[in-house]
């Protein structure tokens, strides 16, 4: 039994995705106990009770990966830099959501996995070759049996919501020719701890990853990292490009300088972790104070994108309609349901040019860029932003 110790609650939690239809409001919902620790062998940060899969991802899963611009560029660039440098004949994707990212790659060369059929059935009907399945040696085996061994697997936010990690990789080393690359994507949590974004965990990011943790699981395997990308997507991610250990390619020295720096930071060290939780405490109690001011001044909230993380946000901090009159998201599957937990309506976004809206919480801060970048005109007109990340503030 490896040695796990918490080191932060967040208190009673909502299932971080289920928006609640209008007939929900009066029924008792779903809560768990969300609590962040570590395994101090492994040194794998993850939420100490994960719910099962099966509960989490299912045909009413919402998020849409082609929701963000960010996301399809990346996916692009990615796919542009794959095509180049490993000239895949063929590639999986675990996680394959509306298929934003294999729909850079041919219908002969790209196979997707998702367990959400709602999802998977969008990329099915474009004509890509799409499972409705999850990542398990069983699925490795049919799809071995049905393709034959691939060059490449992608995963990106996928791999971190997934509980068994020996699970994960010994179906990868199923279906992986022996020279074949992975490239995973995920949350670094290096940058989670420096920018106290604590609303990484909630129910389906059951790990956040730093690269120590990675290579603690991947050497079980006989897989390494040869080389990582720290990308700015979603507030600060790892792209891991991993290797049979047999294979010969020469690791980039980014590996070694990534190691120095996480472990320079401390996260080898529980008393960093400890450090983490009380500024959480401290963001919290400046998080509600905030609210607080502007409401006192008869100042109007909105929210922008409902994200997961602001699920945490939002109950952690209990701000619910008193302060946020309603939210704004793209997202089809979204709008005209209600918050988790905080029960706040989401409409479909049109603009927020609005004269009587004051102020405007960014869910989605993942996509501040982007959104600043669209909101220009609200800004000019003397409209503000509220972010808690670093810290609880005003753009
Ligand atoms: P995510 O952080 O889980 O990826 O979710 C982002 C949410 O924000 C998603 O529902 C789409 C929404 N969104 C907007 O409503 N407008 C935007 O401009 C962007 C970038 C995202």
């Amino acid at each position: 039994m490896s040695k796990y110790i918490n080191f932060l609650d967040l208190g009673a939690q909502p299932l971080a995705n289920n928006y609640l239809k209008k007939n929900d409001l009066n029924k008792k919902e779903i809560k768990y106990r969300l609590k962040v620790g570590i395994d101090m062998d492994n040194k794998l940060v993850s939420i100490n009770k994960p719910l099962s899969s099966k509960m989490m991802f299912n045909n009413n899963y919402p998020y849409r990966s082609s929701m963000s611009k960010t996301m399809i560029h990346s996916f692009k660039n990615l796919a542009k830099i794959i095509k180049k440098q490993f000239k895949p004949k063929k590639i999986l994707e675990i996680g394959s959501n509306d298929g934003t990212f294999i729909k850079n790659f041919s219908k002969k060369v790209a196979i997707g996995i998702e367990p959400c059929s709602n999802v998977e059935k969008i990329t099915k009907k474009e004509g890509y070759d799409t499972f409705p399945l999850y990542w398990d040696q069983k699925t490795a085996k049919k799809i071995l049996s049905k393709r034959g061994k691939v060059d490449l697997i992608y995963s990106a936010n996928t791999i971190s919501h997934i509980e068994d990690l020996n699970e994960v990789f010994k179906a990868i080393n199923i279906l992986l020719k022996d020279k074949g690359i992975i490239i995973l994507e995920d949350p670094s949590l290096l940058e989670c701890l420096k920018r106290n974004t604590y609303d990484q965990f909630y129910n389906e990011h059951i790990y956040v990853f730093s690269l120590i943790g990675i290579e603690n699981i991947l050497k079980k395997h006989n897989l390494e990292v040869f080389n990582i990308q720290n990308l700015k997507i979603h507030g600060g991610s790892n792209r891991y490009f991993i290797k049979k250990i047999n294979h010969r390619i020469a690791i980039n020295p980014s590996v070694k300088i990534n190691r120095k720096k996480e472990v320079k930071y401390g996260l080898k060290r529980l008393s960093s972790y400890i450090s983490f939780a009380s500024r959480v405490k401290k963001s919290k109690k400046k998080f509600q104070d905030l609210f607080k001011k502007i409401k006192s001044q008869n100042k109007r909230i909105i929210g922008y994108g409902v994200t997961a993380k602001s699920t945490t946000i939002l109950n952690y901090c209990k701000i619910g309609r008193d302060y946020i009159s309603y939210f704004v998201d793209t997202t089809l599957d979204k709008q005209n349901k209600y918050t988790p937990g905080t029960k706040i309506p989401i409409y479909k976004y049109n603009n927020i040019n609005d004269k009587n809206i004051d102020f405007v919480f960014l869910g989605a801060w993942n996509f501040k860029d982007e959104i600043l970048k669209k909101e220009k005109k609200f800004v000019k007109q003397g409209g503000r932003f509220i972010t808690h990340t670093p810290y609880p503030k005003i753009i």
